[in-house]
């Protein structure tokens, strides 16, 4: 149907002519007794009658040698292929090159158009700061955890059960699928040119019941936030868990939904939903980049500029974690006793960090108590200095746990 209307609307001739899987068994059974399925990417990519190949396979050595040898033989490319994207940038020059476009929509957000948004909609603009929720599964996570008051670990389950989460992982709750995306969105807002391991990292696998519990007592709730700020020269990029007001729009985004909130100059606040993974909707990201091509082509012939990631560059420096400022949610466990309060308050004192609020939670039998501190805003370093100097004090039992507090001011 949609293809019928992609030739009567648009006058578009879309025709999946191969199809490509190293195993034939993961493929629709549609397609499995097809004669469109091919034992060999190679006869898909020197295919003169193919324009635009798609690489949906993930990972990073094949793709990468597919996608290169496609953009070679003149097709275009459409890729959902963050973690490549987030690690060579060379493609794109490969692309260029060639006259040929890369397009990836489905890389970030799902069926969220963010990407789009940022090369088209955004173009006159000036973006100053973007904040993601880009993980689902995290989200789903820490949303389940926060509504049903249950542990990290009953919570993953959960999402392994529905079909949230992989049987490992570990790319989505160390934060590494978002910092992916963190830096193809950085790079797309910012023209620089940075590879994602340069990038602060920190997932949500520690995070535990309790901080998710004081931190909704405090009006805050925990997400795992891609950061990204333009600040003068320099660029603030960082993936953590991060403590949000709960009157904020990114709180209200819960379970595996994503969202992107972007401030700039001419728009000033915008905010972009939906939902981030899944077949249907990167599907849809995907069909959308490849109808995107098809236009771009008719109407221009093929020899089409590049729109894509390369096209500003800036030099914008690169900010160290420790060099940052913030507010600090902090949790000790320390023993309950007269004077422990003071100690940690005059290390905190002489680290220049000043507290806004303390909550000493109620006395246990084992006489170790959490006290939960919300600082005004500090300086990375000096905070990491403080806790270093804390946890060394016998009456500061486990390490403290820190999460970094994220202030819009006034919405
Ligand atoms: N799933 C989503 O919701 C989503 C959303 C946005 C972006 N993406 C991106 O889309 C890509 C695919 O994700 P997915 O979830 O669809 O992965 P997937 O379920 O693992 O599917 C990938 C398919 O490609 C096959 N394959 C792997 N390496 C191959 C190779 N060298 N040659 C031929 N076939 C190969 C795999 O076979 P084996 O199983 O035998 O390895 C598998 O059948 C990734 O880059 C991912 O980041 C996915």
């Amino acid at each position: 149907m949609r293809k019928v209307y992609f030739k009567s609307e648009l006058g578009l001739n879309i025709d999946v002519s191969k199809v490509y899987d190293k195993k034939i068994s993961s493929l629709p059974s549609g397609l499995k007794n097809s004669s469109r399925f091919v034992k060999n990417a190679n006869s898909i990519l020197n295919d003169p009658g193919i324009d635009i190949v798609v690489e949906l396979i993930g990972g990073i050595k094949d793709a990468r040698l597919y996608i290169k040898n496609a953009l070679k033989n003149g097709k275009h490319v459409v890729t959902a292929n963050k973690a490549l994207l987030a690690q060579d940038l060379g493609l794109f020059n490969v692309a260029r090159k060639n006259k040929r476009i890369i397009k990836f929509e489905a890389s970030v957000g799902g069926s969220i158009p963010i990407i789009q948004a940022i090369q088209k909609s955004f173009v006159a603009d000036d973006i100053i700061s973007l904040y993601g929720i880009v993980n689902g599964t995290s989200n789903y996570i820490l949303s389940h955890m926060q509504q049903h008051g249950c542990s990290f670990k009953d919570a993953l389950k959960e999402a392994q059960q529905k079909g949230y989460a992989e049987k490992n992982p570990r790319l989505d709750i160390e934060g590494i699928d978002s910092l992916h995306k963190l830096t193809i969105l950085a790079n797309l807002c910012f023209g620089t040119r940075l590879k994602h391991n340069n990038i602060y990292c920190e997932g949500i696998s520690c995070i535990q019941y309790s901080d998710i519990q004081y931190a909704d007592e405090l009006g805050y709730r925990v997400k795992l936030l891609a950061i990204a700020k333009k600040i003068a020269s320099r660029l603030e990029l960082r993936v953590h868990p991060t403590l949000v007001r709960e009157d904020h729009l990114l709180s209200s985004v819960r379970g595996i939904y994503n969202a992107i909130y972007i401030e700039s100059t001419l728009a000033g606040k915008t905010l972009l939903f939906g939902k981030g993974a899944g077949g249907t909707p990167a599907g849809d990201a995907v069909v959308s980049d490849i109808i995107d091509i098809a236009c771009s082509v008719k109407n221009s012939g093929m020899d089409i500029e590049d729109e894509a990631m390369l096209k500003k560059k800036v030099n914008l420096k690169l900010k160290n974690v420790k060099d940052i400022s913030t507010r600090y949610y902090i949790r000790f466990m320390a023993i309950d006793k007269p004077g422990v309060l003071a100690k940690i308050s005059d290390i905190l004192g002489k680290c220049n960090i000043s507290i806004s609020s303390v909550t000493q939670k109620e006395r246990k039998k084992t006489k170790i108590v959490p006290i939960v501190m919300i600082t005004h805003e500090a300086g990375e370093l000096n905070l990491q200095n403080a806790i270093g100097k804390i946890k060394k004090l016998n009456i500061i039992k486990n390490n403290p746990v820190v999460m970094r507090i994220e202030n819009w001011g006034e919405e």
